[in-house]
């Protein structure tokens, strides 16, 4: 079986109701990256860091995968598929997908301060005084800006041994997710779907200027037809 890696971003959970963060009326409009998304942040106002967090966490129980995540998990009929995602969501993995690397971490999971290796699942509020299993503080297991990223080595050796990469819905802006691309060698075909793409020009690079779901219905044909 050919290996499928694919790069996604929250363009490919955006159908199913989760915001982006870069869009008119993403995230990051309404919020200031600097105090939710950073150690510096939740050093001067933790409550607000969780606060931002219990919501994303609660919004994200009431939304399913859509079209875009089945169609990826469906194609591990075909091929040998890696998902590689900046999403903290779990859609990928609630529409089957059985490998999955979340280079920034997962909403449903939490850690101590102290120890970025004790993770717990967790699906309820976060709260000042919930404590991990060491005694510390609990924080969202979520990288944050200005943090080291620790499964980049592991997404690496991942892009690196991809016969096909597809990259979907992201903004390519944040490093080091977006240098990844670097890593495939170059007869690798390249599809990026995206409705506003950002991508600079590649040796077998195809773009489909689509929403997710769209352009996962054409590509999930195209693949089969042309590598199977
Ligand atoms: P962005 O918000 O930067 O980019 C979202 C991309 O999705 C844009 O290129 C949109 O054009 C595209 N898009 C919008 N709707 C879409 C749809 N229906 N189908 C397909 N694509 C669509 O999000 P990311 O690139 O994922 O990190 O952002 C990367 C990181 O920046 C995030 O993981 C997050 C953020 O800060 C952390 O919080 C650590």
């Amino acid at each position: 079986m050919k290996k499928l890696v694919v790069l996604t971003g929250a363009g490919v959970s955006a159908e199913s109701g989760v915001k982006t963060f870069r869009d008119d009326n993403g995230l990051w409009e309404g919020h200031d990256v600097i105090e939710v998304a950073t150690p510096e942040g939740f050093a001067s106002n933790p409550q607000l860091v969780l606060d931002f967090y219990n919501q994303r966490r609660r919004q994200l129980k009431n939304v399913k995968p859509n079209l875009a995540h089945q169609l990826l998990a469906d194609l591990e009929k075909h091929f040998k598929v890696e998902i590689v995602t900046q999403n903290v969501d779990d859609l990928h993995e609630r529409a089957g997908s059985s490998n999955v690397t979340h280079l920034h971490g997962e909403l449903m999971k939490v850690r101590s301060i102290a120890n970025e290796n004790l993770v717990i699942d967790w699906d309820k509020e976060l709260n000042l005084g919930d404590l991990a299993p060491d005694g510390n503080q609990l924080r969202p297991f979520v990288v944050w800006f200005g943090e080291a990223v620790p499964m980049m080595e592991k997404a690496m050796q991942i892009v690196s041994q991809a016969d096909i990469l597809l990259i979907i819905g992201t903004s390519m802006q944040v490093y080091p997710a977006a240098g990844l691309i670097d890593f495939i060698s170059q007869e690798t075909p390249i599809y990026f779907i995206d409705p506003n793409p950002s991508i600079s020009k590649q040796n077998n690079l195809t773009i489909l200027e689509k929403n997710a779901s769209t352009g996962m219905q054409e590509l999930q044909k195209h693949l089969i037809n042309t590598y199977l």
